[in-house]
């Protein structure tokens, strides 16, 4: 089945496809000295790629986890070398283990705490999509998206807070969750299974922010659309650099200024000036909010 045709809602009058300037992580501005970041789904894709934004930003400690051993060792021994061409002495570590697998994530986040104290930034990107209608579905594969999408962004978020978003007075931790483009686009036969999954972890980020007393800066962003695994896979057209969503997350977690974006849908290749701008309007009208029944009842 082809893919929507629908244009990409754009919300800023200005629309990239690469890394600029005020998103820059090379920018003095969004440096991450000092910050443990860990990324899920960090061997590859667009999880790489922020990984690797993390390491030109000159974090202390980037954490990649996933389910291939081989693939997480080459991306740690690439994000290693970007840190270092750039003069960071930033640490790198990978672990193999599945998102949906509670016990294994737990025993990650133990020893990335054991080892760096906190963790200051969690991205959550790990991810699976299966496209199939719901007659056609196998159930079996159909629960599996939400084991992993569903069931790995509650374990990973339950982990930050257990084992890894103990701040003891320091400035709230961040946590970004990779949503889709696919919550605020028309309704597309075969996409039920992704997009349900992606509402879910775009819901119980929402839900991370309001439980956590202002501790936790929670976002849902979506990438933009990237030629990684995922798209080459489903032959679906891309139109930005991987480097973007991994830009953009750097600039997310350094921004205090962005803390109005938590709660609401926000797509990578949107400028961030123009958002800013616009920053009392949206609040005031409550744009960019999820449009869920009742909301404007
Ligand atoms: N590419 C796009 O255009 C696009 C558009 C919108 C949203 N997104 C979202 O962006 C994120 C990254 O997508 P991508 O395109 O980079 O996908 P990808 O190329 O398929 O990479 C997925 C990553 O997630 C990891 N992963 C998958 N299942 C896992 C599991 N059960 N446990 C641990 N790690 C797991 C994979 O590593 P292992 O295989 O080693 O486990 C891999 O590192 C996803 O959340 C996706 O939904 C992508």
């Amino acid at each position: 089945m082809p893919m929507p045709t629908h244009d990409f809602p754009v919300f800023t009058k200005t629309f990239h496809s690469s890394v600029y300037e005020t998103i820059n992580p090379e920018n003095a501005a969004l440096s991450a000295s000092g910050k443990v970041i860990l990324v899920t789904g960090g061997g590859r894709g667009i999880g790489k790629a922020i990984a690797a934004a993390f390491a030109r930003a000159g974090a202390r400690a980037i954490v990649i986890l996933g389910r291939n051993a081989a693939t997480l060792q080459a991306a740690e021994k690439e994000v290693s070398g970007i840190a270092q061409a750039k003069g960071h002495l930033t640490v790198v570590r990978s672990f193999t283990a599945d998102v949906a697998d509670t016990e294994a994530i737990l025993g990650v986040f133990r020893s990335v705490s054991d080892e760096f104290k906190q963790i200051d930034i969690v991205v959550n990107n790990a991810a699976s999509l299966h496209l199939a209608t719901l007659e056609a579905a196998s159930i079996e594969d159909y629960w599996k998206t939400f084991e992993i999408n569903v069931k790995g962004t509650l374990n990973v978020i339950q982990a930050s807070l257990k084992l890894g978003f103990d701040r003891n007075g320091a400035a709230p931790a961040t946590f970004i969750n990779i949503t889709s483009v696919g919550l605020i686009m028309p309704t597309f036969p075969t996409w039920s299974n992704y997009v349900s999954t992606k509402l879910a972890s775009f819901s119980l980020t929402q839900y991370l922010a309001a439980e956590s007393g202002g501790t936790v800066r929670a976002f849902s962003i979506h990438p933009g659309r990237v030629g990684t695994d995922m798209s080459k896979d489903n032959n679906i057209p891309t139109f930005e650099e991987p480097e973007l969503p991994g830009a953009f997350c750097v600039w997310l977690a350094a921004t205090k200024e962005a803390d109005f974006l938590q709660d609401r849908f926000v797509a990578c290749n949107w400028d961030v000036d123009e958002l800013l701008q616009m920053r009392e309007e949206i609040k005031e009208k409550g744009l960019l909010k999820m449009a869920f029944a009742g909301t404007h009842m």
